[in-house]
């Protein structure tokens, strides 16, 4: 209990000041995923934190990978990434969504998702610029719009339906507003964003001449609903600058693989922080992404495909548990409200449930800025097989009776 004690008094402490870590990045230590996932190691849990498949994606891309290294494709590919991915994405927005993109010019290949965000925005603001994200958010937005020396105005999605108030979000916007980052679907709630509230954004970018930013990587793991892609709503191309990745559509986060695709002049902006980040990566995971996505292949289903039986298993457990599931459209993630089966705070609560139970799953708290009223949300993943959560929802069955 004592070592209990220590560890949640030190990740309480994670957002206090580190002596050499410049002023930019006080409070970002390190992040929630590497401590639960360590804690998972170190009480042998079955890990439902961090949101990664715990099986392979599909073996015919596996196959290309493999095949490319073998036959040399190993050394420094092309500053905005090999000309046969650059074209699949294209071709894969335009079958998907209907908007056509040239590949030559308005496509760039990023090391993951990740980089694609952060070159966005180092390469985009000004210091002292603001960008408005819907909270809670995906832990990396934030730092980056901080390293731009600009500053997250945050728009606070509500539980459990995780709507969100339009006047707030048009009040939210003012002279140093450059951009809206719109993530959907949406990590950690697994809301989509609706035609409605995105229509909205659109609206409130074009009359304010901001740019948007999108997050679409779980764009292929809808359950409920369509994921809608803002850079077709009418006037929107121009200013849209619209980010996936291939780890969540093909089940291969350590690939890190991912994608800008914006008009020319703004990717043209974004690579020039890009090349002097990471300038290239992956080259024959480049080769293999670019067949997974080849349309005949089919491909982009398969992830949610695998992912359904798990979902509904995990889903289904934590109702019955009166863990109170709250509603889920996509992603790999449910969030539930233990504010009717504890008065804990949801990080207590999850290093309770690590060290008693032997299951790990992260307090959506860390994911907002302001934490005051979300201290009794939990997120748990459900990218893993049906076996595992299993072995998951049986001790959590035994430690809640
Ligand atoms: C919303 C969101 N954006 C971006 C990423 C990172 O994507 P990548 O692994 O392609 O960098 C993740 C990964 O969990 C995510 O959940």
């Amino acid at each position: 209990m004592r070592r209990l004690g220590l560890t949640i008094a030190k990740l309480k402490t994670m957002r206090s000041r580190q002596r050499y870590l410049s002023s930019r990045l006080q409070g970002f230590g390190t992040t929630i995923f590497a401590t639960m996932s360590q804690l998972a190691i170190e009480t042998n849990s079955v890990n439902l934190g961090q949101g990664f498949p715990d099986y392979d994606g599909p073996e015919l891309i596996a196959e290309a990978a493999i095949a490319a290294i073998r036959s040399g494709l190993n050394q420094y590919p092309p500053g905005p990434g090999i000309e046969p991915l650059r074209r699949a994405v294209a071709l894969h927005n335009q079958e998907h969504y209907g908007v056509i993109y040239d590949p030559t010019t308005e496509v760039l290949i990023t090391a993951g998702a990740t980089e694609a965000l952060a070159s966005t925005l180092i390469s985009l603001l000004e210091v002292g610029d603001e960008v408005v994200v819907f909270e809670p958010c995906y832990d990396s937005y934030v730092a980056s719009i901080a390293m731009a020396g600009a500053r997250a105005v945050p728009i606070r999605l509500n539980g459990p339906n995780w709507d969100f108030d339009f006047e707030k979000l048009r009040s939210s916007i003012g002279p140093r507003t450059r951009a809206i980052l719109v993530n959907t679907p949406h990590n950690p709630t697994g809301k989509v964003f609706d035609f409605e509230e995105l229509s909205e954004i659109a609206r409130l970018a074009i009359e304010n001449d901001l740019l948007v930013i999108t997050d679409e990587v779980y764009e292929h793991l809808v359950f409920e609903g369509t994921h809608h892609y803002l850079a077709s709503f009418d006037g929107m191309r121009e200013r849209t600058i619209s980010i996936s990745s291939a780890a969540k559509t093909f089940s291969f986060t350590g690939w890190k693989i991912g994608w800008v695709v914006a008009q020319p002049e703004l990717i043209a902006a974004i690579r020039t922080s890009k090349q002097f980040l990471t300038y290239v990566n992956g080259a024959p995971f480049q080769h293999a992404i670019a067949k997974g996505l080849e349309p005949e292949l089919d491909l982009t289903r398969e992830a949610k495909l695998a992912l359904g039986p798990s979902r509904d298993l995990l889903i289904g457990a934590l109702d019955q548990l009166e863990l109170n599931p709250m509603p889920t459209a996509g992603t790999y993630f449910v969030n539930c409200d233990i504010s009717s089966v504890t008065k804990e705070d949801a990080l207590t609560f999850c290093m309770r449930m690590a060290n008693e139970a032997g299951v790990v799953a992260i307090p959506s708290s860390v994911f907002y800025l302001d934490r005051e009223g979300s201290e009794h949300y939990v997120r748990f993943a459900f990218c893993k097989r049906t076996s595992v959560i299993d072995e998951a929802v049986s001790r959590l069955e035994s430690w809640l009776d």
